[in-house]
């Protein structure tokens, strides 16, 4: 079974070929244009998608060396994500799907991310836990098998990777603030400033990361531009911990809750050093894994991959092709 996955909910341009469940090739073009924005634009996005989804789709077969003809079925994102965006990538799924006579599966692209944990960990068992961290999500799901899964918590207001990036600006950082902020503390003193940690002793799994951000802006106001470019270290050290001292108590918490001792943490933060040094200690008696970051990131090869789960399974659910931008994975 051969499927082309397609992916463009955000500012990733990305198609990949899945056969039997191996990925024949993975391209991803991210769009660079939002860095001078200081964040995603959605209407540069849709248009960046635009100019770039054949090309991309061409290139990803190429690779594969497989011709469309040979292809079984297309699955594309439909949600969540950018309206304008996960359209452009669904308008083009389906038109070529017709053209060539195939099915078009539409996708959702949290359980996409899901998955890519098993193009990572073929041997992954159920139950495990699974901590989503991007610039739009931060969620603890519990995945018990194909199409059950559990949202043990996620965030009431910012994402993770949301909270890196406003930080990142608050202390006129580049973008994206996760990377900024995690060279900006190297070296730095995590103990120089106690930002709060939100939920922290109590016993739900949900995050909050927006008292945190304000927090930031305050002691930032408070101490004056020279003072905050001196102690850049210290400030952007405390700041980061604070934020993966939130994350790993949750999953923490959620490993004791339901005694599942397997997490596999995914999305763009995942990427942060400091926060696989400190799962170690936090998470001590359980496995830890982490795709490579080109499968935590937004990929296609997760849609295609996810899109043969669905097309062995025959179900129909994956047949609907609305474009739903806060579409939710259904907690089962
Ligand atoms: O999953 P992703 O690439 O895209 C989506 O949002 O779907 O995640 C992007 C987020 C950004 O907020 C970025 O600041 C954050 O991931 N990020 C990091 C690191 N690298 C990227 N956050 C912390 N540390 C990093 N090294
Ligand atoms: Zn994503």
């Amino acid at each position: 079974m051969i499927i082309l996955g397609i992916e463009t909910s955000c500012d990733e341009t990305a198609a990949a070929v899945c056969r039997d469940g191996s990925i024949l090739s993975s391209v991803i073009a991210s769009q660079e244009i939002h860095r001078q924005y200081g964040g995603v634009v959605p209407e540069i996005a849709s248009r960046e998608h635009e100019k770039q989804v054949a090309l991309i789709v061409e290139e990803a077969l190429a690779r594969a060396a497989v011709a469309k003809e040979h292809l079984d079925a297309i699955a594309v994102t439909r949600g969540p994500g950018l309206m304008g965006a996960l359209l452009t990538g669904v308008s083009f799924a389906s038109g070529l799907s017709q053209g060539l006579g195939i099915p078009c599966l539409g996708m959702n692209h949290m359980e996409a991310h899901i998955f890519a944990n098993f193009i990572a960990y073929p041997e992954l068992n159920y139950p495990f836990l699974s901590l989503l961290i991007s610039g739009g999500h931060t969620q603890i799901w519990r995945v018990n098998g194909f199409g059950t899964y559990e949202l043990l918590g996620e965030t009431r207001d910012d994402a993770a990777g949301e909270a890196f990036d406003k930080g990142a600006r608050i202390l006129g950082l580049d973008y994206p603030g996760g990377p900024a902020i995690e060279k900006a503390a190297e070296g730095g003193n995590e103990d120089a400033v106690m930002f709060p940690q939100a939920f922290l002793k109590s016993d739900n799994i949900e995050f909050s990361f927006s008292g945190l951000k304000t927090a930031l802006l305050n002691y930032v106001k408070k101490n004056g531009d020279d003072l905050i470019r001196q102690n850049q270290a210290d400030i952007a050290a405390s700041y980061q911990a604070a934020i993966i001292g939130i994350l790993l108590n949750k999953l923490r918490l959620a490993a004791d809750q339901t005694g599942i001792r397997t997490a596999v943490i995914g999305g763009g933060v995942a990427a942060n050093q400091k926060m696989r040094e400190k799962a170690e200690t936090i998470l001590d008696d359980c496995t830890v894994l982490y795709p490579d970051s080109n499968l935590c990131t937004d990929n296609a090869a997760m849609v295609a991959f996810v899109g043969e789960l669905y097309l062995k399974s025959s179900s129909e659910r994956s047949r609907d092709l609305a474009v739903i931008p806060n579409l939710r994975l259904a907690s089962q």
